[in-house]
Order: structure tokens, then sequence, then C-alpha cells
């Protein structure tokens, strides 16, 4: 299934592919079956791939390179940049400074685009708003890089409405990456109504919530990476929101499906302006992803997933407080 990103964009899969956790994200990950994760998602069709030039910085676009070699024309090339992350101690990632000054806009997308080894990239996206620098700058600097064919549509992530209006009253915003899911609906309240009018897709990130909505983590004990430093994976929130899953799961059930599929199919549902991104390094999961389209959620559906699991019943924020400073809000 394709959907157009946004009024005047292109036409993309509506589940696009997460690769960020093909660097070491969410534990270890394996080069050789990230790359065949990445292949079968192109030979199904869903030509979304979503990296950062931050993701291990640059070996998340060296895997996609690989993967897409000789097939460059399959894929739908959405990169990220402006953003530091660093290991930090016990598995957690640090987050450095936001730069998104048109001099080290300019100077990225050539390292991304040797990389990915490509002349030009689909859509490109200052991961956050750099609150040094007006987005006016920042997109005044995208543009150019459209009027010069070395990317094709500008995105903006994690930005509030009114950063929203002033990025696109320089320049068509094509989508705005942000995370939304079942657990994650901030955006509902004035960034979703405003990107409607602008006639901004929405690119929706997270949408099982790191993994969590999946019903794959059971206990505490089942987590070993960077996940064990957020709000939502810990202590009572932890056990407050394995309650909530077994919930999903039972909603899974009576629609034949399982919990990531119920999940995906939700965000789906919330309107044909909305593609979503679950990450994955992994082909069985791509494949249950993907097999999301099938799951048709009625409106009596979504009133009773509503009635059980209302916006904002989840416990903890989405992200620790020094990764909550760098959102825009
Ligand atoms: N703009 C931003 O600031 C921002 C922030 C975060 C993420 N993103 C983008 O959004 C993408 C998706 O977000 P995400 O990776 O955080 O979240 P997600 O899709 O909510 O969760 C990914 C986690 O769920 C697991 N998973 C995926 N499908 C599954 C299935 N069917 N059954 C069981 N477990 C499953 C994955 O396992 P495996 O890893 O074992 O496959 C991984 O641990 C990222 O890859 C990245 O490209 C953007």
């Amino acid at each position: 299934m394709n959907r157009k990103l946004g009024t005047n964009g292109p036409l993309v899969s509506a589940i696009g592919l997460g690769c960020m956790g093909m660097s070491g994200a969410y534990g270890q990950s394996d080069d050789a079956a990230s790359i065949a994760t990445i292949e079968r998602a192109l030979d199904l069709g869903h030509n979304f791939l979503d990296t950062a030039d931050y993701y291990r910085t640059g070996h998340n676009e060296e895997l996609i390179s690989q993967a897409i070699k000789g097939k460059r024309d399959k894929a739908f090339l959405s990169v990220k940049t402006g953003l530091f992350l660093a290991p930090g101690p016990n598995k957690s990632m640090a987050v450095g400074p936001v730069n998104t000054h048109p001099d080290y806009i300019r100077n990225a997308v050539l390292y991304s685009l040797q990389r990915l080894k490509t002349d030009y990239i689909d859509l490109y996206t200052p991961a956050r708003v750099d609150p040094n620098v007006p987005i006016e700058d920042t997109v005044g600097a995208l543009s150019d890089l459209v009027q010069k064919g070395v990317i094709r549509y500008i995105g903006l992530s994690e930005a509030a409405a009114a950063t929203i209006r002033k990025a696109a009253a320089v320049h068509p915003i094509t989508s705005l990456q942000i995370e939304y899911s079942l657990w994650s609906r901030d955006i509902e309240a004035e960034v979703l109504p405003t990107i409607r009018e602008l006639g901004i897709g929405l690119v929706a990130y997270s949408p099982l919530s790191r993994g969590l909505l999946s019903g794959e983590i059971r206990t505490p004990e089942d987590l070993k990476d960077n996940r064990i430093h957020m709000p939502r994976f810990q202590g009572e929130n932890f056990l407050k929101n394995l309650e909530l899953v077994e919930k999903i799961k039972t909603l899974a059930t009576e629609k034949g499906c399982t919990p990531s599929q119920l999940a995906i199919a939700w965000v789906l549902a919330q309107g044909e302006d909305i593609i979503t991104i679950p990450g994955t390094k992994r082909i069985k999961y791509l494949e249950e992803n993907i097999a999301s389209e099938n799951v048709q959620l009625s409106r009596e559906d979504l009133q009773s997933i509503e009635a059980i699991m209302p916006a904002g019943i989840v416990s903890g924020t989405r992200y620790p407080e020094m990764f909550m400073n760098h959102l825009n809000r």
C-alpha cells in the first residue's frame, strides 16, 4: 500500500522501514541480517527507508548503500541530520548539541551522499530544531539543495506547530517525522491539525513504542540495551505498561492479528496522510509489520481500542529528561 506524503509530495510505502536499530540502538545487530532486511523491504515494494547520518556516525547509511546497490530507483531515502549521538556509560546514549546551521547542513549532506553512494537524497530532514539557528535559515539552506537537485523534498522532525509554520513559509515542507503511537499522542492537540492545514504528511516513528507494544518484552530482564534508561521501561512504569500490553494482546487476539500489527494498523487508521516506519533488523518482524496493511480497523474497533487504551494512559515520558530537552515544545 502506498500513500502520498503531503498534499504535493511523492507516493511512498505507507509502511516504511526504520533502520536505526541496525546500528546498535536496540542491542546487538548483525550487518548481513540488516542488509537482507532492507533488501527484503525493497523486494516487497516497501521503498521508504529511514536513516540518519548520526546512527553510529554513518554506519547506518553505509548498510543502506549496500542494500540499494544496483536498485537505487526502488528506494526512497529518508535521511536525518543535525543531531549528535554518542555511546554513554552503562549502554546509554548521550545526545549532543543540535546543529542545523546552513554550513553544517551543506557539509553533512555531501558526506551522506558519499556514504549512501548516490547523487541525491529523496527526503532530507533536520532531526531536531536548533535553538540557536532560525528555522528559516535552515530551511533556506535546504531549499538551495532542492534547487541544485541534491535533495528532492524537505522534512522536519520533532518540530512544534509555530516552527512548522515558519519553515513552511520559506519552502514547501513535505513531512513531519515525529513519534506517534497508541502511547504517544501529544501531537493530536496542535501539531497534527497544523500539518493537516498545511498539507504536510506525517511520518510516525516508534509506532511500537520502541518494541514495548509488540508484547515480546515480557520482563525487565528482557532488556539489555539503551532502553533501560527510558522512563517507560523503568521500575513501576515498566510494570504498569506491561499490564497495558496484556490488554493490547487481548485486542489483537480478537482481531486475529499480532499486537505489533494492531499497533501499526492503529497508526495507519488515524489518517490517509500518515505513514509509519516501524524499526527492525529482522526479516521476520519486517514481514509481520508489513502485513499490518491487511488489518482493517473499523470505526467500532477504533472506538473499543480508545475505550481500553485512551490517550495518556501510558506511564513514563517517551524520552529521558536529557532527550526531552532537545524537543521543540
Ligand atoms: N526522528 C526521530 O527523532 C526518531 C527517533 C527514533 C526513531 N526514529 C526512526 O523511527 C524508526 C522506528 O522507531 P523505533 O525503531 O524506535 O521504534 P519501533 O518501531 O517502535 O520499535 C522498534 C523495536 O521493536 C522491535 N520490533 C519491531 N517489529 C517487531 C515485531 N513485529 N515483533 C516484535 N518486536 C518488533 C524491534 O526489534 P529488533 O530491533 O530486534 O528488530 C525494535 O527493538 C527508527 O528506526 C528510526 O528510523 C526517528
